[in-house]
């Protein structure tokens, strides 16, 4: 019996130079037992492959003269010698001593042995483009001006190795640990090098996963959720070193209610009579500063001073007391207010009227408005998928919001989200840091909070609960305000 001491690292090289050894010596497969180097005990399951097992018996290799190789084979034993099962050595020595009998055996899809190694070479394929996308670096601080990041990963087969060439490419600009508990690969300025495994380390909390979190949420489409699926796809095993995994649970336990919000907020195309609308609504356009609330609704049906009027319905006006003491600032018409021509009627509006409800607020003493007044939007299909409003068509329409402020003279503005606050006070920007202040503006005070579209966007059952809580609480200090 001999026994072959393998490397941990360069272990497929250190197979190919001792098979091709062992057939030199015509060392049988049944004398060969294969280890790696660092194993004190005997591995029981590192011994030669039994003649029982196998699909035909292997004959002692062909002797003195160099064995022969089809490229096939090496292919395959480059693959499976990072397999984690520990008889793929004797496996491939066994195969490549029965090839030397019968090179066809390379492509014959019914024999056994080969059928097994194939399986083989498959688990550490998919095992490698595992890595190649599971693999999740946390940022450990600058080194000589090169910026420095660390993994910790559990490969199910030995794949650090065979893939460490793909991150050294890849991320080829910093340098880079990949430990694993069997291999640990680093890339410290432009040089690769391999080396033993290592027990976990603790790696700091990285700046950027609340961020990779916050974007794996929101391309997460509950009405496409296959749990099966998804689950091959990322396998459990990998979640706990995946900052993004986190979220899956709670992802899949409100899946069902998210398909259900979207569904009903999904815009459709307008009926015939959109049509009808539109044409009794233009009005030719002449534009002196409306003195009454119904001169201003008249004037504004005509309005075509930007090209949104084109593709809506109509123009949507605000609502609400002549004298009243709040006036809401949304964004634009939405889908349902387009056809409805009225303000604040779709899915943001009745989140609107449920909260304001909660937080004590009258919606019919409040007179409620957007930024722009026509609806924007994109056709797929027969939907109509809202679009923001850019800033020149905020400002072509600041002229009507500017005529409802000076008709209603209202105590205070609520402007929600970042349209109504470019309209409002010139800048958009910090809309979440702003938010529950009161800005002073030339149109008078101006609280500053979110679009109730914005909680009905969130991924998360615990973050709406957690804005709207907040989106009450802006509510309830209108309230307030303007009781006071
Ligand atoms: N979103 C708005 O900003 N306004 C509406 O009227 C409806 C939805």
């Amino acid at each position: 019996m001999e026994t072959i001491h393998l490397p941990r690292i360069g272990t497929a090289q250190a197979w190919r130079d001792a098979a091709r050894g062992l057939m030199l010596r015509e060392v049988p497969p049944e004398d060969a037992l294969w280890r790696f180097a660092d194993e004190s005990q005997t591995d029981l399951f590192a011994c030669p492959v039994r003649a029982a097992n196998r699909a035909a018996p292997a004959r002692a290799p062909a002797g003195r003269t160099p064995p022969s190789v089809p490229k096939g084979f090496l292919d395959l034993a480059n693959t499976v010698v990072w397999h984690a099962d520990p008889e793929r050595f004797a496996r491939l020595y066994d195969f490549l001593c029965r090839l030397q009998d019968n090179p066809r055996l390379i492509s014959d899809r019914g024999d056994a042995d080969l059928a097994r190694l194939r399986t083989m070479e498959k688990n550490v394929r998919r095992c490698a483009h595992k890595m190649k996308a599971f693999v999740r670096f946390r940022d450990v601080g600058d080194a000589a001006g090169r910026r420095r990041f660390a993994a910790w990963f559990e490969p199910t087969h030995h794949t650090v190795e065979p893939t460490a060439p793909f991150f050294t490419r890849r991320f080829g600009d910093m340098d880079w640990i990949i430990a694993t508990p069997d291999v640990t690969a680093r890339f410290e300025d432009g040089r690769l090098t391999l080396e033993d495994g290592q027990p976990k380390p603790d790696l700091p909390e990285d700046g950027a996963e609340e961020l990779w979190g916050t974007y794996f949420r929101n391309i997460f489409n509950p009405a496409r959720l296959k749990v099966q699926a998804m689950c091959s796809e990322m396998p459990r095993k990998y979640w706990k070193n995946m900052p993004e995994a986190r979220h899956i649970p709670d992802l899949i336990a409100h899946a069902g209610e998210r398909a259900l919000e979207m569904q009903l907020a999904a815009p459709t195309l307008p009926p015939q009579r959109a049509e009808k609308i539109l044409k009794q609504a233009r009005m030719p356009q002449g534009c002196t500063m409306p003195q009454t609330q119904s001169g201003l609704t008249r004037e504004l049906r005509g309005c075509a001073r930007c090209p949104l009027h084109r593709d809506a319905t109509q123009a949507v006006p605000g609502e609400g007391p002549a004298d009243a003491r709040l006036m809401i600032v949304g964004e634009q018409p939405g889908d349902h207010e387009d056809l409805a021509g009225r303000p604040f009627v779709g899915p943001a509006g009745q989140l609107f009227d449920r909260v304001a409800g909660e937080a004590g607020l009258d919606r019919q003493a409040v007179y409620v408005t957007n930024a722009v007044k026509h609806f924007k939007f994109r056709r797929q299909g027969k939907r109509r998928l809202h679009q923001p409003p850019n800033r020149t068509e905020i400002e072509h329409c600041k002229w009507w919001l500017e005529a409802e402020i000076a008709l209603v003279k209202p105590k205070l503005i609520l402007s929600m989200g970042a349209t109504a606050l470019q309209s409002l006070t010139g800048r958009r920007e910090g809309l979440l840091k702003r938010r529950g202040r009161v800005e002073d503006t030339r149109h008078g005070r101006v609280f500053v909070t979110v679009h109730p579209s914005y909680l009905l966007r969130l991924p998360t059952a615990a973050l709406r609960e957690a804005e709207t809580v907040k989106f009450r609480d802006d509510l309830a200090q209108v309230t307030e305000m303007i009781a006071a």
